[in-house]
């Protein structure tokens, strides 16, 4: 557990936090949401197979201000969903959201990642920067429903 200026702590998540993680990140991502492929049920799953990697950011009375989703292929790990309220930006919250969730892939070792940004949002692009990720340019992203 970390905090932040004893006001905010960052702790894994729980399935009990999805709730409020999914509201969190609807309106996060709006239209860039997916309610078809991440509902609760598949999120309980993803909790299941990956424990201990995602984080969530809360107030001490345990007021979820930002969340995180990690997990892990067995080589690499990846992040996906990462949030924060818009009055909790620029605190260091992303960030220390990361940073947890990272010490937990080296815990099983595992010490590489991948992410995705949307172009569309360049802020993102370059607080995952800002955080020491790179951008690979030659690499594009493929996708398919089966
Ligand atoms: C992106 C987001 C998670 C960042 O969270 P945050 O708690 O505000 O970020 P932090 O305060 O930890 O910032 C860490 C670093 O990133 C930089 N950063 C954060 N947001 C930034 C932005 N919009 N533009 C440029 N830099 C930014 C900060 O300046 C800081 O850098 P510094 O340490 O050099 O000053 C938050 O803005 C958010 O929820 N955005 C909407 C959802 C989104 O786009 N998520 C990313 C999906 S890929």
């Amino acid at each position: 557990m970390i905090n932040i200026n004893d006001k905010i702590v960052i702790r894994g998540m729980k399935k009990s936090d999805l709730e409020e993680a999914l509201k969190l990140w609807r309106i996060s991502f709006n239209v860039g949401f997916s309610t078809k492929f991440d509902t609760k049920e598949i999120l309980i799953k993803y909790l299941d197979r990956n424990p201990e990697l995602s984080s969530i950011a809360c107030t001490k009375n345990d007021k979820i201000v930002g969340a995180l989703m990690c997990g892990h292929d067995g080589r690499r790990g990846s992040i996906y969903h990462t949030s924060v309220y818009n009055e909790y930006r620029n605190k260091g919250i992303g960030r220390m959201m990361e940073q947890r969730s990272l010490e937990e892939l080296k815990k099983i070792g595992i010490n590489t990642g991948f992410l995705f940004v949307n172009v569309n949002n360049p802020g993102s692009k370059k607080f995952w920067q800002s955080i020491g990720w790179s951008v690979i340019s030659d690499i594009k992203y493929l996708y398919k429903e089966f």
